[in-house]
Formats: structure tokens, sequence, C-alpha cells
């Protein structure tokens, strides 16, 4: 046992996440995740499956380079790993809010709805995020996928409109339990990445009911495309029904640097 999230966390019993790195604080975990790939990409050395886990961050980052508020009473957790060749890239960040949300049902009791591509949300509030990036070198791609979870704490402790697993559970969970959860989902994933069936198990969690409406903004500063809820593509790529015709949206998912 080692001391993570201020409990007892067991690191054994894992397939394929190898190493685990907790930090009381740091900047942030995906920042520490981009590192260790292009250390990994420079030194040309293989890079063993890691997670990355810190309390706080003082600069946490959110998708479309927003903050993302990281106080005490969160998992910050970036799990960092050679995509397998049988797994879907554009697949991972829906991959990785399903390992959230089934993580809260199981850790805290915390029944989640998901919002494409990967927000976590308890009604209309939102209660976790997704943050992955990646970078390719020659055949190989590794990615960096950052989870932002606010378990313990008021609503107001993690911005606006957002929630907390504590208050929708009315419970305090184990920030150790949903972080053990959390990283039990990534290794089963690794473990049978072409047998997940992400997308099915992602309906069956979604907040998109087929046919609403919806209004996506596709990239910053363009208009909202509003059309109605078709499904998802095999990629887990957005289909929207606009007037007559289906068109499929992938903008927001994978980032680089
Ligand atoms: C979003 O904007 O919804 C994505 C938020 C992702 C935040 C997580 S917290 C752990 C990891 N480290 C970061 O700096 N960002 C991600």
């Amino acid at each position: 046992m080692i001391d993570f999230f201020g409990g007892p966390f067991d690191p054994k019993g894992f397939r394929r996440l190898a190493n685990f790195v907790f930090f009381p604080s740091v900047d942030s975990t995906n920042a520490v995740g981009r590192g260790l790939i292009d250390h990994a990409f420079a030194e040309e050395v293989e890079l063993a499956p890691t997670v990355i886990a810190a309390s706080s961050q003082s600069e946490g980052k959110g998708r479309r380079d927003r903050a993302w508020l990281s106080p005490e009473g969160g998992v910050y957790v970036t799990f960092v790993f050679r995509v397998p060749e049988e797994a879907r890239l554009p697949q991972l960040p829906l991959a990785a809010g399903l390992w959230v949300s089934e993580a809260l049902a199981a850790a805290a009791g915390c029944e989640t709805r998901l919002k494409w591509p990967n927000d976590v949300l308890s009604g209309d509030r939102k209660l976790a995020g997704v943050l992955t990036e990646a970078k390719t070198r020659g055949e190989e791609t590794h990615v960096a996928v950052g989870i932002g979870v606010n378990v313990l704490g008021g609503a107001g402790d993690f911005g606006p409109g957002a929630t907390s697993a504590e208050r929708e559970a009315g419970g305090a969970p184990s920030l150790p339990r949903v972080f053990d959860e959390i990283c039990r989902a990534c290794d089963r994933y690794l473990e049978a990445p072409g047998d997940a069936r992400i997308v099915e198990r992602w309906l069956s969690r979604s907040r998109h009911a087929p046919g609403a409406e919806m209004r996506v903004v596709a990239a910053e500063g363009s208009d909202a495309i509003v059309g109605e809820f078709a499904g998802l593509t095999d990629d887990g790529f957005l289909r929207l029904r606009t007037s007559g015709s289906e068109i499929v949206l992938a903008t927001g998912e994978v980032g680089s640097w």
C-alpha cells in the first residue's frame, strides 16, 4: 500500500499500468505527462503505461486552453501510454469520460451522464472533464489523457457551472477509492482496447437522447451548428442531423503540442 490522496492505494493487481507517481501539488499532471513523452521520444526509450496523480494543481489546463480549477478535494490524474494498435485514437477521450462515469457510480454511488465529447455531468452541472493530448513519432502515437474530477467540496469550490460528487451523492466519497476505480477502468481498457465497446457503453450513459436538439460550436469563435443528435460514428464522432442531411463533427477531440 502507498499513500495517495491522503489514504491507502494498492498499486498491485494492475495488468498494464506499470508506474504510479503522486504529487501533493503540481503545476499540471498533463504537463508532467507531456514531459515524459518528450523525454521518451528524445532518448528513444520505451515508456511503460504511467499514472501521474495530484491532490491539487496550480496550472490545471482544460480544453480549448481554458484553465481548470484544481483545489484539494479533486482527483487530478493523467494516464500516459503508447496508443495500442487495436485502439482507435479518436475514441480515447470518450473512453476516459466513461471510465470516470463508471468509477463514480462504483466508488461513490453517484450517477452521471456523458455530454459529447467527454464532459461528465450531473444534471446540467459539470463533475469531471477530460483533456487528451497526443504526440506522434514515426508509427507510434503516445497520449497524455488528463482527467479532473470534482469529488469533495461544495458546488462553488470548482467554479461556475460545476458540481462535486459529494454534493450529488449526498455523502463524502473516498478520494483514493475514486482514483483506484478510474485506474482500474483504464487498466481494463488497455488490456483489451479492441473489445471495449466504447461507443456502445458511452451511448448507454449519454445525456443526449436520440433526436434531441443540440447546438454545437465546432471551433472557437465559429457559429453554433444546430441539429438533432443522431448518435456517434465508430470513432466516437458526433452525428448531427440538420435539415434533411447528416453532418459528422470530430473537432476538439485530441490536441497536440
Ligand atoms: C475540460 O476542459 O473539460 C478538461 C479538463 C481536464 C483537466 C485535467 S485535471 C488533470 C489533467 N491536468 C491538467 O492540467 N488538465 C487535466
